[in-house]
């Protein structure tokens, strides 16, 4: 099973986020845009893991959200891996209470890491993946500016992390949540 760990976002944020994702993609880039209901912000991705190793995973991210409590976040507007000149991936970026969000993720790498799961290895740079760039292709002049344009949103209480099972379907990947844990410190 295909197993990652994420915040999701409440209702209005979902729906603000999900409002941007539907206005760039009606410019027809080639882009593989996420579903509407495939947003949420990545803390931690464990890649394929056997089955009998769900339980262990699920306590591990018990131990790591313990004494955590809600976190205050905002999209900032939007932004590109590796970068708007150059976008591979498209993304809403993340301000707020960043902090509690990197401390969460640290934790869950570290105690990750105790279980076996090798560290991400990169800096943690919280997100909203919105579409990743068709391999070989760019996006057209003035893609730029549109991205830019993107505006900041209200602010969002973020109160749980979810377990999710990526599922490959017909219509791209599909998460499904197999555990959720509130914030409630
Ligand atoms: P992303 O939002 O930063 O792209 C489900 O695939 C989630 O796991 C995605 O949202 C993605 O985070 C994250 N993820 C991290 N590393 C991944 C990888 N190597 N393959 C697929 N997903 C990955």
């Amino acid at each position: 099973m295909r197993l990652f760990v994420a915040v999701p976002l409440p209702p209005e944020a979902h729906a603000a986020a999900a409002e941007i994702l539907g206005r760039l993609r009606a410019e027809e880039w080639p882009v593989r845009w996420v579903r509407e209901d495939g947003l949420h912000i990545t803390l931690k991705f464990f890649g394929d893991v056997m089955p009998e190793r769900y339980d262990t995973i699920a306590e591990m991210i018990g131990f790591a959200v313990d004494d955590m409590g809600p976190m205050t976040l905002n999209v900032t507007g939007a932004g590109a891996f590796p970068g708007l000149a150059h976008p591979r991936v498209i993304r809403l970026e993340l301000a707020g209470d960043a902090g509690a969000l990197e401390l969460l993720q640290d934790r869950l790498e570290r105690k990750g890491l105790a279980i076996g799961f090798p560290p991400e290895g990169r800096p943690f740079h919280p997100h909203i993946t919105l579409g990743r760039v068709k391999e070989g292709q760019r996006l057209p002049a003035g893609a730029q500016e549109i991205l830019e344009s993107v505006p900041g949103g209200e602010s969002f209480l973020a109160d749980k992390v979810v377990l999710f099972e990526s599922q490959s379907g017909p219509l791209g990947p599909q998460y499904d949540p197999l555990l959720e844990i509130a914030l409630t410190a």
